[in-house]
């Protein structure tokens, strides 16, 4: 049995330690991560996944960026430990994500990741839209939380500044 809940704040470091166990080594020289420095994740739309016994099985951040003169939300980091791996518990975080952000008014959502694993959902490569190097534009991927969210919205992602 899988419980999942909102992250709290005593739940960060044992978040980062399963991000560290499922990422690479030196995930956080990742560009991905320069937007995300000093700026809290999205409290409402970051979720843990524990088990029976309150073990941590996997987890879901988003982060608030801007494209161009927009506002987006960067999905991820998003981890399912190995030994849940392939039960469907990383795409539940990913659909309650995403539900909960439509809910909170988010129009676009975007990360950098796998598009054979993330088409699944929706998402689909966006044109137009830059990250700060190096980035494999083929890996720059967007999902419209309403329609024509992506519609016209090109540019840079930028630091959240609000
Ligand atoms: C990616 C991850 C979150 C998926 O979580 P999960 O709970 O194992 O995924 P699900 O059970 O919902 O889905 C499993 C399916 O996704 C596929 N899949 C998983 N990772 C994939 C990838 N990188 N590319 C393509 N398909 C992938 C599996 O082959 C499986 O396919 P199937 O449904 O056809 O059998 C998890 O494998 C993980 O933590 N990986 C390491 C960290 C990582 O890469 N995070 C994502 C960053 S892009």
């Amino acid at each position: 049995m899988i419980e999942i809940k909102q992250e709290q704040p005593d739940d960060w470091w044992e978040v980062e330690a399963l991000y560290d166990l499922c990422f690479a080594p030196g995930r956080e020289a990742l560009s991905s991560y320069r937007l995300r420095d000093d700026v809290p994740p999205v409290a409402e739309l970051s979720l843990v996944a524990r088990d029976e016994h309150g073990i941590l099985a996997g987890a879901i951040r988003f982060w608030p960026v801007h494209v161009g003169a927009e506002d987006a939300l960067l999905l991820g980091p998003v981890a399912v430990h190995p030994t849940h791996q392939g039960e469907g518990l990383g795409g539940y975080l990913i659909f309650e994500g995403l539900e909960a952000s439509k809910t909170y008014g988010w129009k676009r959502v975007m990360l950098v990741g796998d598009a054979p694993y993330y088409q699944r959902f929706g998402f689909t490569r966006l044109d137009g839209v830059d990250m700060p190097p190096p980035t494999n534009p083929e890996r720059i991927l967007g999902f419209d939380q309403a329609a024509g969210g992506w519609s016209d919205v090109t540019g840079q992602v930028t630091r959240w500044t609000r």
